[in-house]
């Protein structure tokens, strides 16, 4: 892992991920989670305020970056534990979280469906995931931007793609949703189309 990545990166998502625009999305999904939860691609742990206190039991974290998490301050009532690990390969039980927690993390994942599925694993049939993401913007000018800058941003962000559509990603992943909503928040129209709502487990 270069310096870049390492030391500089790090601070800069954290810096940008806690923009009031982002806030106020974390603000609309978090509060939703109960039980034991699950935060996939924790980070610096900036949803961790967001947690309503008397519906939370525990938190698991996984994110494969130390470096992210190291920059974590929060201190409240709730037991968090960080797990170092990547969302396609949890070390988790089946049926296992009332609740999973996903926020400006499906973009980065390099296999976002195979994440998908050990989420859909590691849920409870019961069970609720929650998320709120930026990707592809429905305007054709922007979406020609999102696609043209792609590889540069990728490269630049760390992992993070502008272009993925989540609405499609989640619903073809064996989710359907129980509230949705989409459109632009505040900000850079190529990084600010935002999905978020909560999905359950497809009953068969
Ligand atoms: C833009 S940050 C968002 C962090 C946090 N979820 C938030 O809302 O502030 C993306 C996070 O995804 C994490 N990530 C990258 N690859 C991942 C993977 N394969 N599985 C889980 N998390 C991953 C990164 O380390 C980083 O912490």
């Amino acid at each position: 892992m270069g310096l870049y990545s390492k030391f500089v990166l790090p601070k800069i998502v954290n810096c940008v991920c806690g923009l009031k625009p982002t806030r106020k999305q974390r603000e609309k999904v978090v509060p939703q989670a109960t039980g034991k939860v699950l935060e996939i691609g924790i980070g610096s742990g900036l949803n961790l305020p967001f947690y309503n206190t008397e519906q939370v039991d525990h938190i698991t974290g996984i994110d494969p970056a130390p470096e992210m998490w190291e920059l974590n301050s929060w201190k409240g009532d709730i037991e968090v534990n960080y797990v170092q690990s990547s969302a396609e390969d949890l070390n988790l039980e089946n049926d296992s979280f009332d609740s999973i927690v996903c926020t400006y993390t499906l973009c980065t994942i390099p296999n976002a469906q195979k994440a998908l599925s050990e989420i859909m694993r590691v849920l409870k049939p019961s069970g609720k995931f929650i998320f709120t993401e930026h990707g592809l913007a429905p305007d054709p000018s922007v979406m020609k931007t999102q696609n043209r800058i792609n590889p540069y941003w990728k490269r630049l962000g760390g992992g993070c793609n502008l272009n993925r559509n989540m609405e499609e990603l989640i619903s073809v992943n064996g989710f359907k949703f129980s509230s949705f909503d989409k459109m632009y928040i505040p900000g850079w129209k190529p990084a600010s189309f935002n999905y978020w709502g909560v999905a359950e487990k497809i009953k068969v």
